[in-house]
């Protein structure tokens, strides 16, 4: 198993190119399913997550293959031979409950391995079931898969989520589709990832408004066709990107970023003393003068903070002048990434959903751990900070979300390469 080794205290200056959306393509691939006709994806991220869509898309008898090193993905749902996603690769990877809605729609059957909890929570997928079942589908849950059928297809709904969930809403547009009459998501999630698919949908002929709001209105079509579409700049990317300067004190454009991506995590940045600024290039990154200030932070569906920059964001917060509070409001245990960032020297209380970090002058290096994704960047982004040697392990939560690492944060001055762990 690979292991990632960091020296670090070097100030990171340069350019770092932002890829495509993990969290949109994981979406928008499943989308295949509801035509016959092919769907390309372009600007796709090369990620071990993308393969394990793809590997369960095959097994759904869609045909997908990869072109220009991965970042064009061609994918083709002609002839289908199977509605079951088996246990094997639905644990692998909770996004594989984004085929369930999609299959129903287009075959009327389907058979989706419920994919259990995870690092970060106990994540239910009941909203995405109840939505189902208001437009119609009949679901039995039995030996650990979710049988749905709806023999005369599904029917146009009003479903009003009662909390955000952005796979729900995900699941619940694409079923919406193929529906008969008029399906209308309220307290819909907001992210733009949703809107990317909403554009993906709708240049397959889908009719879709309200993408962006909490309230999005699908009114059903028989059949859809092919598109080609461009996946949107990967939001969670680009922000951990930007923290590489602003941990390091450098200076960093990250290609291809825009900030209404990214709307609060850049406000909190330029709260704590880090400048923040779109160019024609991206997005370009710096400190203002010297210091990190401490800030108060809490996670929200978007607009608000992205829990998926919370670990990062207290990467950054660990060496800030003062004593920050980051409450982590959309799930339950996503602080694993404490006590590794307290063995680098970071002063962190966790109690219940707010984790207090106390700055301290320099992180040291150390050896750490991740047990998930995001948390496994945030001990990167520390270890570029912290005075000595860092050596990350379990980097394979990395490989789900980063596509090279080590070459775009070498780029940019840092000392870091992966090793093989014998
Ligand atoms: C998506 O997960 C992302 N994954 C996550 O990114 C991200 O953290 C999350 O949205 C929140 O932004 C993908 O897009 C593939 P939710 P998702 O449904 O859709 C609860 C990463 O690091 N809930 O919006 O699974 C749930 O437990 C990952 O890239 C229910 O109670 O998240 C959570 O508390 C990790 N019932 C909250 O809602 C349900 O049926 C929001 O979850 C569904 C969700």
């Amino acid at each position: 198993m690979d292991k990632i080794v960091i020296r670090g205290g070097v100030p990171l200056k340069g350019d770092i190119p932002i890829a495509g959306a993990k969290n949109a393509c994981l979406a928008l691939m499943p989308a295949t399913l509801l035509t016959d006709a092919p769907l390309t994806l372009m600007n796709a991220p090369r990620l071990s997550d993308i393969r394990t869509m793809t590997t369960l898309l095959q097994s759904l008898g869609a045909e997908v293959s990869t072109l220009h090193r991965g970042k064009v993905l061609a994918l083709s749902s002609h002839d289908l031979t199977s509605e079951r996603a088996e246990y094997d690769i639905v644990r692998k990877m909770r996004a594989s409950i984004l085929v369930l809605g999609p299959l129903l729609a287009r075959t009327g059957r389907a058979e989706v391995s419920l994919p259990g909890g995870c690092a970060i929570g106990a994540r239910p997928v009941d909203l995405h079931l109840k939505a189902l079942e208001a437009m119609g589908a009949e679901l039995d849950l039995r030996d650990g898969y979710v049988h749905a059928k709806a023999p005369g297809g599904l029917k146009g709904a009003v479903v009003e989520f009662p909390h955000v969930s952005v796979g729900a809403t995900e699941n619940a547009l694409m079923a919406a589709t193929l529906a008969k009459g008029t399906t209308v998501l309220k307290r819909a999630a907001r992210e733009p990832e949703i809107v990317d698919l909403a554009r993906c949908l709708r240049a397959m002929g889908a009719q879709v408004e309200g993408e962006g709001t909490d309230t999005i209105t699908v009114q059903g079509v028989s059949a859809l066709g092919g598109a080609t579409h461009r996946v949107v700049t990967d939001r969670i990317e680009l922000g951990t990107y930007m923290l590489a300067p602003a941990i390091t004190g450098g200076d960093v454009t990250c290609l291809g970023g825009r900030l209404d991506l990214v709307p609060a995590f850049a406000e909190k940045l330029d709260a704590a003393g880090v400048s923040v600024e779109e160019t024609d290039r991206g997005v370009r990154v710096s400190r203002k003068n010297g210091g990190i200030g401490a800030v108060d932070v809490a996670t929200e569906p978007f607009p608000g903070f992205p829990t998926d920059l919370q670990a990062q964001m207290m990467a950054l917060l660990c060496t800030a002048d003062g004593v920050s509070h980051l409450e982590e409001t959309i799930f339950e245990n996503r602080f694993m990434h404490a006590p590794e960032l307290i063995r680098m020297g970071a002063r962190i209380d966790v109690a219940g959903g707010t984790a207090t970090v106390t700055g301290v002058e320099r992180l040291k290096g150390a050896p750490v751990m991740a047990t998930d994704l995001r948390a496994s960047v945030s001990l990167i982004l520390a270890g570029l900070a912290a005075e000595g040697e860092t050596v990350v392990s379990r980097v394979y939560h990395l490989d789900r979300g980063y596509e090279k690492v080590e070459s775009k944060l070498g780029a940019c001055g840092a000392r870091i390469e992966r090793v093989d762990d014998e």
